[in-house]
């Protein structure tokens, strides 16, 4: 077990994805994410728990931008170089692999489910984003894989609209699938799944980082699922990371016990 406060951590500095120095977000006045040294991607799928308000989303939304930190800096290492990306624009750290999902789904409405998945695939050079509509290439190239996705899921009417909170949050998955990340950060992408879809979800997600280049931080609250598709879990209370673990040392562990699973298991 390694606490972030000691002196480094027991991860493969060789292989990271991502480093967060001294990475800090206040919401007025009160700091909602304070964390000193945080190495993630050193293996396929990690965790991120901790109690309601720790600052889980805040912190992954700093890493892709969707949230400016106040202060500190964020490292990407493509290809074992170092970028700061501190300073990137949301799109353009998409561009480099690193998407998030949503745990807040806002579907759009009025697109059908093709179109909502095509439109990640949208690139600047549309200057109206509706334009990849028309643009049969684009639909030709990503048709097969979208079809095998909407399959795998067993979506109820894939030529027409998402019906479910179930669907769109699904759908958030796979938009983020079509622009094959590097690391990607998904935010209880499970919640109000039915379990045979949340089994196929962390099913597809165990496949995808043994065959590809991903690496992927999940922040669950359902702890037996977490703690049995994570090779490594990060426990998170207070704006603070405050340790690394396995998931059996995770399980164990007194302060998780207390803060987040409830004094009646200690
Ligand atoms: N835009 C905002 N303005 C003000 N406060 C915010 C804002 N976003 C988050 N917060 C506050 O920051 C703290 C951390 O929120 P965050 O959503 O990151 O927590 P979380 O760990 O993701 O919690 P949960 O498990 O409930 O999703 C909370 O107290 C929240 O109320
Ligand atoms: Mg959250």
């Amino acid at each position: 077990m390694d606490n972030y406060s000691g002196s480094g951590t027991a991860t493969d500095q060789t292989t990271k994805k991502l480093h967060l120095k001294h990475v800090a977000k206040s919401f007025g006045g009160r700091k909602v994410v304070d964390v000193e040294d945080l190495t993630l991607g050193c293996c396929g799928i990690e965790g991120l728990i901790g109690p309601n308000g720790a600052g889980k989303t805040t912190l992954m939304s700093i890493i892709t931008h969707g949230l400016k930190s106040d202060s500190g800096e964020v490292f990407y290492y493509p290809n074992n170089c170092e970028m700061e990306i501190s300073n990137k624009r949301l799109d353009e750290i998409a561009r480099l692999g690193i998407v998030k999902t949503n745990q807040i789904i806002q579907d759009f409405a009025s697109l059908t489910i093709m179109d909502s998945l095509l439109l990640s695939l949208s690139t600047p050079k549309y200057e109206r984003f509706y334009k990849i509509f028309s643009e049969g290439d684009l639909r030709k190239e990503a048709e097969g894989e979208i079809e095998e996705y909407l399959d795998y899921f067993h979506f109820e009417n894939p030529e027409g609209y998402a019906t479910s909170s179930g669907e769109k949050k699904l759908l958030d998955i796979i938009r983020c699938l079509l622009l094959k990340p590097k690391f990607l950060l998904m935010d209880e992408p499970t919640a109000g799944l039915p379990e045979d879809q949340t089994r196929k979800v962390m099913d597809l997600m165990m496949k995808k980082t043994s065959e590809e280049d991903l690496s992927i931080l999940i922040v669950e609250h359902d702890l037996d699922v977490i703690l049995e598709v994570s090779e490594s879990v990060h426990f998170m209370a207070e704006g603070k990371v405050l340790f690394q673990g396995s998931p059996a040392e995770i399980r164990d562990h007194k302060t998780v016990v207390e803060k987040y699973l409830g004094s009646s298991h200690v």
